[in-house]
């Protein structure tokens, strides 16, 4: 091994993610996530049926200091020990990314270290790779999250390609809005997804939007209005087969129109990613499509797709490693898009 990949098999990098309501402090040793906390604070906002920015932010900087101790602790290093700062710098809540950036960038020149800004999605595009040897291969990847619903192509670091994405509500969004019309808590998508459990997914036939389209978008938002009237109009039904149709409904989208991407691309490796990939039964219809057509899936563990800052040490790491340099100067980018690092996306492409 060189002497740089002596260094970086031990460099320790701290990463922070605050870009909407969970505070996560994660550490990474060489290729080793080593601690990854994140303080959730859904039961604040499940009380406003949504996060409120400005209580997110209060409660970002009430635990942003224990929670430090606690991944330091974690990872039994302490802060002089850090090689590398990075945060999350967009998009999101822009009062919620002030916090952590603040954070990472003080605690970077008081320290003497480097401080890395990290594009968020480009945290969950990657996360699935986070225990594959050599990194992010060329392959197909479905961001799905409670912001986003993309298909992106990788070709290598920095170097995506916006294949598809929605064109109106995203999928997280999607479940969270019909976890709110049968009045299930803050955010509706675990609830939904357990719910579906003992539910019939064909007891009701909610439309599949886009699925002709010949393209790789999504349309999720006539699919819950489709919900709002079934439950304005039915009376007998079950909850459980409500949420088990709708999330069959989505996912049944989700898997045809990534694999069609997958073939189109002529891939062997698709990564899946973002909160709505903890989903069971998209990770079981994945999974078999996937062995049908003898396609390598990527999933993170569940911990590694909601939020969390062990995405953002890696992103950070991978950086690091084709030599970033340190950029104390940058800016919070609220509207922050995947492509706005890269020059592969041409303008009637962009990802947003
Ligand atoms: O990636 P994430 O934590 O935050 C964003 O960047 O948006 O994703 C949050 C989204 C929410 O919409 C939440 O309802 C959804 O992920 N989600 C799920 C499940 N777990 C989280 N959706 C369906 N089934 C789940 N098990
Ligand atoms: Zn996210």
């Amino acid at each position: 091994m060189s002497p740089s990949g002596d260094a970086e098999a031990c460099r320790v990098i701290l990463a922070l993610e605050t870009s909407c309501d969970e505070t996560a402090i994660a550490v990474m040793v060489g290729t080793d996530l080593v601690a990854s906390e994140v303080a959730s604070q859904i039961a604040i906002h499940g009380a406003y049926g949504g996060v409120v920015p400005e209580v997110a932010s209060r409660n970002h900087l009430k635990v942003v200091r224990p929670l430090l101790q606690t991944a330091l602790t974690k990872a039994n290093i302490s802060l002089e020990n850090v090689d590398a700062f990075a945060a999350t710098n967009g998009p999101g809540l822009a009062t919620s990314l002030m916090i952590g950036a603040s954070v990472a960038k003080g605690m970077a020149v008081a320290l003497g270290k480097v401080f890395l800004p990290i594009n968020h999605l480009e945290g969950h595009l990657l996360s699935p790779f986070l225990s594959v040897k050599g990194g992010p291969c060329s392959s197909v990847a479905l961001v799905v999250s409670g912001g986003h619903t993309l298909i992106v192509r990788i070709e290598g670091l920095g170097r995506y390609r916006l294949l598809g994405k929605t064109v109106d509500d995203a999928a997280g969004e999607a479940f969270d809005k019909v976890g709110k019309l049968l009045g299930l808590p803050y955010p509706g998508g675990p609830h939904i997804n357990r719910l579906a459990s003992t539910g019939d997914a064909r007891k009701w036939s909610f439309p599949r939007s886009m699925l002709g389209s010949g393209d790789f978008h999504f349309s999720f938002s006539g699919l819950k209005t489709a919900v709002r009237y079934f439950l304005q109009r039915e009376v007998n039904f079950s909850v459980e087969d409500v949420c088990a149709s709708f999330q069959e409904a989505v996912i049944d989208v989700l898997v045809k129109k990534t694999m069609k991407a997958v073939r189109a691309e002529g891939v062997d490796t698709l990564a899946i990613s973002g909160g709505v990939s903890c989903n069971s039964r998209l990770r079981e219809c994945f999974f078999s499509a996937c062995e049908k057509e003898g396609i390598k899936l990527l999933l993170a563990p569940p911990s590694l797709c909601t939020d969390n800052a062990g995405m953002i040490a890696y992103v950070a790491s991978l950086r690091l490693s084709a030599g970033a340099p340190s950029a104390l100067q940058s800016e919070i980018q609220p509207n922050l898009r995947l492509d706005d690092f890269t020059s592969v996306f041409t303008s009637e492409h962009r990802i947003s």
